[in-house]
């Protein structure tokens, strides 16, 4: 599969059906985060992968708001980091950007394996944190709810979140986010 392909495919499905986690898909995964770049190439992102039955069953205390849905994942990602384990330039801490394009890198690589990891911010930190023995200094950025996409609904999601399934949420037009030579001079298609 082609990037532009891998990009174009990836949604955030919350209609899952279970896929058999391997050793290998985990290293799969992993592999790509691996080869993403960093600040002096520091590497700050960490991650849990669960998908032992109980140990998921526990993590969905966590789970907060309309996410009901989540409990038909078959692995959960725990993505966390802190800003000591990357570069501080000046004022700027890139400790969350990094974690987030190494991130990023899995989530395209999980498409390309034909997998939805839609990525989650509805979770209680400390609770997960608790769970999933992460360190108290650690920020758990994201839990990667990963499945195989399903057609039939799942019976867990909302009616909003049924009529989103569909149809790729809007997104902005090119010109309310990049601009040309000076922040003044919008892109224009
Ligand atoms: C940081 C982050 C947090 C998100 N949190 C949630 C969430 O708690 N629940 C949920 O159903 N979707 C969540 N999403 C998914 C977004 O709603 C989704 O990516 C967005 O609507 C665009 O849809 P698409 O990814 O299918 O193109 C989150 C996505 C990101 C990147």
């Amino acid at each position: 599969m082609k990037v532009k392909k891998a990009i174009e495919s990836r949604r955030a499905y919350r209609s899952l059906d279970p896929v058999k986690i391997t050793n290998d898909i985990i290293s799969d995964l992993g592999t790509s985060a691996q080869l993403s770049p960093s600040c002096f190439n520091y590497q700050p992102w960490k991650y849990v992968f669960i998908y032992d039955k109980q140990k998921l069953k526990e993590l969905q205390k966590a789970i907060t708001g309309k996410n009901k849905w989540v409990k038909r994942a078959s692995l959960i990602i725990a993505v966390f980091s802190k800003q000591e384990d990357d570069c501080t330039v000046g004022e700027r801490e890139y400790y969350l950007f990094d974690t987030g394009m190494a991130t990023a890198f899995l989530i395209l690589r999980a498409t390309e394996l034909g997998l939805v990891a839609h990525p989650i911010a509805g979770f209680k930190e400390g609770r997960a944190k608790e769970i999933l023995k992460i360190p108290e200094k650690m920020r758990l950025i994201t839990l990667l709810i990963i499945g195989k996409h399903s057609e039939e609904y799942n019976e867990l999601m909302t009616d909003s979140q049924k009529s989103k399934e569909g149809v790729r949420p809007k997104r902005k037009e090119l010109a309310e986010f990049i601009s040309i030579d000076n922040f003044d001079n919008p892109y224009k298609q």
